[in-house]
Formats: structure tokens, sequence, C-alpha cells
């Protein structure tokens, strides 16, 4: 079952992404922030996140919001399936979910941000075969190495 997110599903949540191990430990502290102030203030600001769950587990967890001074710009800021459900098409279902949610809320395109560092290279591959193209690369954005990426895909 895919459901909005409520403060209760926070340290599932936070569980669920680190037990990726793609994480490094201050990226988990930023999500933690993200989620407090999406109950404090966000979630009134168009940002929406969901879970995906099996009975009470939290198993897949999408989180994205609009581009603020953009017309129709979303930026997908996180996604998270569990190790042991990854390759089983759940992330394409939790994404596809978030593509027709930012598009019921005016988006017309959506943009993923993600490293060009070798762990994330199966992430980039996911947002491949979902129909994403990379649009840009910010050559040493995180790090000395480290570019971002971003993926676009047209919703219109
Ligand atoms: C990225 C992630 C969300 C994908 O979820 P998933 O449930 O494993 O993906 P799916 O099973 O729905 O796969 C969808 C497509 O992506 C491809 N894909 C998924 N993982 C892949 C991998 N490791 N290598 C190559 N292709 C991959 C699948 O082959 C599938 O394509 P197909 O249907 O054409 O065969 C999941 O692997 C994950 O949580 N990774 C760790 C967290 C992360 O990196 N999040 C993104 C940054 S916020």
């Amino acid at each position: 079952m895919i459901r909005p997110i409520v403060p209760d599903d926070i340290a599932a949540i936070l569980a669920l992404t680190q037990s990726t191990n793609v994480f490094q430990p201050y990226e988990i502290d930023t999500l933690e922030a993200v989620l407090d102030d999406y109950f404090r203030e966000n979630s009134e600001l168009d940002h929406r996140s969901v879970v995906f769950a099996e009975r009470d587990e939290i198993i897949g967890f999408v989180y994205h919001a609009p581009e603020e001074m953009t017309i129709g710009s979303w930026t997908l800021w996180w996604i998270v399936v569990h190790p042991e459900r990854q390759g089983q098409g759940l992330g394409r279902k939790l994404l596809a979910y978030a593509e027709a949610d930012a598009r019921t809320h005016g988006a017309a395109r959506y943009f993923i941000e993600t490293s060009s560092l070798p762990v994330y290279e199966p992430t980039r591959q996911f947002y491949l075969r979902t129909g994403y193209t990379l649009n840009a690369t910010v050559t040493d954005y995180y790090n000395a190495g480290d570019d971002k990426l971003i993926y676009r895909k047209g919703l219109v």
C-alpha cells in the first residue's frame, strides 16, 4: 500500500534508508532534518512524501517537491527501497507514483540529481531504465572528482 508519510514513520524511514548502505551518516542526518521540516512546514509548501508499506513494515519511501522560482519543475529528493526488496519492480512503481503525483500538482518536468561516484552506478542505471536522460553534469560539485549528474524526464 502506498500512503502519505506520518510523523510516526520517521524512525522506520531513517532505518530503511540506512539499511541500503548507500548513504553517508551525514546524509541520514540531513534526511532526518528534511522529515522534521516536512512536518513543521514544508508539507504546506507542496512538498510531498509517501511510503510503501506492507502490513506495518515500511519497505519503500519517496520524497519530492516543486522547485522554487520555476513553473512546473519538480525534483525527486529521495527514493529508497529495502535492500531485500530491490530489483522486484518496487522502485519503478514508487517513481511512477511520484511522477503521477507531481503531474497532478502541476509538474511539467521532473529532475533527479545524483552523484557520479561508482557506488551510485546501480542508481544511475535505474534512472536510465525508467526513462530519464542525463541533462547536465556539474563537475566537482559534491567534491573533487564527484560530479553532480542531473537527470530529466518531461511529464507532458
Ligand atoms: C534505486 C532503487 C530505488 C531502485 O529500486 P528497485 O526496486 O531496486 O528498482 P526496480 O526493481 O523497480 O527496477 C526498475 C528498473 O531499473 C533497473 N535497475 C534497478 N536496479 C538496478 C541495478 N542495480 N543495476 C541495473 N539496473 C537496475 C531494473 O533492471 C529495472 O529495469 P527493467 O524493468 O527495464 O528491467 C533501489 O535500488 C534503492 O533503494 N537503492 C538505494 C538507494 C538509492 O540509491 N536511492 C537513490 C538516491 S536517493
